[in-house]
């Protein structure tokens, strides 16, 4: 089960443009109404431009894995299951698959 510590969605202007305001919105306010209680040390917060604009919205997860393409119900889907949810976007090669079980459990940074 991945362990959400932080979701830092890019709000400077090309992701804003693509409704990175609305996913912002969407995320904290499902946390604070359903899951608070299974992340209570989740930090959802703005961030800035990391270069990867053309793929906004852009979020990041526990600060190392990049979502492109967000919308709300990504968003959404990102609390609800955030193990299928990485799992889909990511594609690990399976050479590299305890790495990224130990980035998304939260051990490495
Ligand atoms: S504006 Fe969001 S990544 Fe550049």
């Amino acid at each position: 089960m991945a362990e959400l510590r932080t979701i830092t969605v890019c709000q400077a202007e090309l992701c804003q443009n693509r409704g990175s305001k609305t996913v912002m919105h969407r995320l904290q306010t499902r946390w604070e109404e359903l899951y608070k209680d299974k992340y209570p040390n989740l930090r959802i917060e703005a961030g800035d431009c990391s270069g990867d604009c053309e793929w906004g919205p852009v979020v990041t997860v526990n600060d190392s894995i990049i979502l492109r393409h967000v919308d709300k119900e990504m968003a959404e889907r990102l609390l609800e299951n955030p193990d299928e949810m990485l799992g889909e976007v990511m594609h690990v090669l399976e050479q590299d698959r305890d790495t990224f079980d130990r980035i998304i459990g939260g051990d490495l940074f």
